[in-house]
């Protein structure tokens, strides 16, 4: 394989994060982790130095990434980030479906049935994306992904802006043949420079080529 991420140091999210609500429950989402797998074996197997941080997953990671780090929280996934994204990063690819709400406490233990209706308050999570972006240094290329149900490039365009960030994957995930969980995806990607490039229905392992592509493009027109 072509070898043209060689130098690059790629850290990558993956998976779906878990906030607890007490010690038997959390609230999580449909991630199977395929998605940022399917990059950090792209990036690997085109030279790139990867570093994956991933929270629950229904597969394993790729067997040949040697940098792997659990993270089961988003705030767990915040700490890792922030610890493995240093000045020798030069990617950071966001593809973790992130919880963006946890629950305020976390109950010692487990919550007993009662006769009336159980309310749960929840708080804003850390923003990883959003953290990371704010303070990288000038040679770091930051890509997010959207998941979106409605108004896709609208939504994820919003997304871009408010995140700063130099791509976006928008990903249309109300549709059962791609997105959370499927072996395939159909995604738009859009970058800080208006560009846009729309993928058909694809194998996962090919979209993260292809996003991996954009990115280089996107780095050329730039410099
Ligand atoms: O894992 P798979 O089953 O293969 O599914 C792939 C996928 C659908 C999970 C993936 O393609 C995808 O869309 N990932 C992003 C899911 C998501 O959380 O999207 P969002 O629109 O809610 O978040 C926007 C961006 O901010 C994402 O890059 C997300 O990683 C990041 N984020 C969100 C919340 C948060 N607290 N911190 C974050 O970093």
């Amino acid at each position: 394989m072509i070898q043209d991420l060689s130098g690059e140091k790629i850290v990558i999210t993956a998976g779906a994060t878990r906030e607890e609500i007490d010690p038997v429950r959390f609230i999580s989402n449909h991630s199977s982790g395929k998605m940022g797998f399917a990059l950090a074996e792209a990036a690997a197997g085109r030279g790139a130095i990867v570093t994956l941080i991933t929270g629950a997953t229904t597969i394993e990671p790729p067997a040949g990434i040697k940098r792997i780090r659990r993270a089961f929280s988003a705030e767990e996934m915040m700490l890792a980030a922030s610890e493995e994204v240093t000045v020798a990063t030069t990617v950071f690819i966001a593809a973790a479906a992130v919880a963006d709400y946890r629950p305020v406490r976390r109950a010692e233990n487990k919550i007993k049935r009662g006769a009336g209706n159980l309310v749960i308050e929840f708080e804003p999570t850390s923003d990883i994306l959003a953290e990371i972006s704010k303070n990288r240094h000038a040679n770091l290329t930051v890509v997010g992904f959207a998941a979106e149900t409605t108004d896709l490039i609208e939504h994820a365009r919003r997304k871009l802006a408010r995140k700063n960030l130099d791509l976006i994957v928008a990903n249309d995930v109300s549709q059962s043949d791609a997105g959370f969980g499927s072996d395939d995806n159909r995604v738009v990607i859009l970058s800080h420079d208006g560009a846009l490039v729309q993928l058909p229905l694809l194998p996962k392992t090919e979209v993260a080529n292809r996003i991996l592509d954009a990115l280089l493009d996107f780095r050329q027109a730039r410099f």
